[in-house]
């Protein structure tokens, strides 16, 4: 195991077996309807990647990059974003996949600002979620797993854009960021 990391919450065949579970609800939602997955860079890079193999009908898939200005482990709620979809969405099936969901304030930004380009509908996919955390309101149709709070790294997430490329979700020591 990486040394900065504390505690393995969930290894690499608990992802998988998780990622394919949402693929496959996926599939069964979306069976009559053409879907865009918009991946939130960097985090979710990896999810997105596994995920679009479990997914057994036709999609597309787009990124986008937002960066939340503030404190490195934390998320101030104003958002920017750093590189939009290269496509429209009006009037298609949007899938937002997200890594974590932490005070909902980026995943908030996000929503309102891709309603406004009027998608036929918009859902949100997400791996973690910290729901203790949340500052605001926000419906989640897929989830992989509620997580306590604590700082966690792996499976794309990082601390400080290191640990992506761990293949487990770990929960990060405290004496690395604090
Ligand atoms: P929110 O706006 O507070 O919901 O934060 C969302 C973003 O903060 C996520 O997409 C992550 O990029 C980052 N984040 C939140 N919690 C963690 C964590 O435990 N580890 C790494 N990044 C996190
Ligand atoms: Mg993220």
């Amino acid at each position: 195991m990486e040394k900065d990391v504390k505690e393995i919450l969930f290894s690499e065949e608990v992802l998988r077996e998780k990622v394919k579970q949402l693929g496959e609800n996926i599939t069964k939602d979306y069976c009559d309807k053409k879907l865009v997955l918009v991946g939130v860079l960097k985090g979710a890079s990896v999810f997105l990647s596994d995920l679009i193999r479990h997914i057994k009908i036709p999609v597309k898939i787009d990124f986008i990059a937002v960066s939340s200005y503030g404190l490195t482990t934390e998320s101030s709620g104003v958002v920017k974003i750093i590189k939009d979809l290269d496509d429209g969405i009006e009037d298609k099936h949007v899938l937002i996949v997200e890594d974590i969901i932490d005070t909902g304030l980026t995943l908030h930004y996000l929503c309102e600002n891709l309603l406004s380009r009027k998608p036929k509908s918009l859902k949100i996919c997400t791996l973690l979620d910290k729901p203790e955390r949340r500052k605001i309101e926000i419906l989640v149709d897929y989830k992989g797993f509620d997580i306590p709070d604590e700082f966690v790294v792996g499976y794309g997430i990082d601390y400080a854009e290191s640990y992506r490329n761990l293949p487990y979700v770990g929960v990060l020591k405290r004496e690395i960021y604090e």
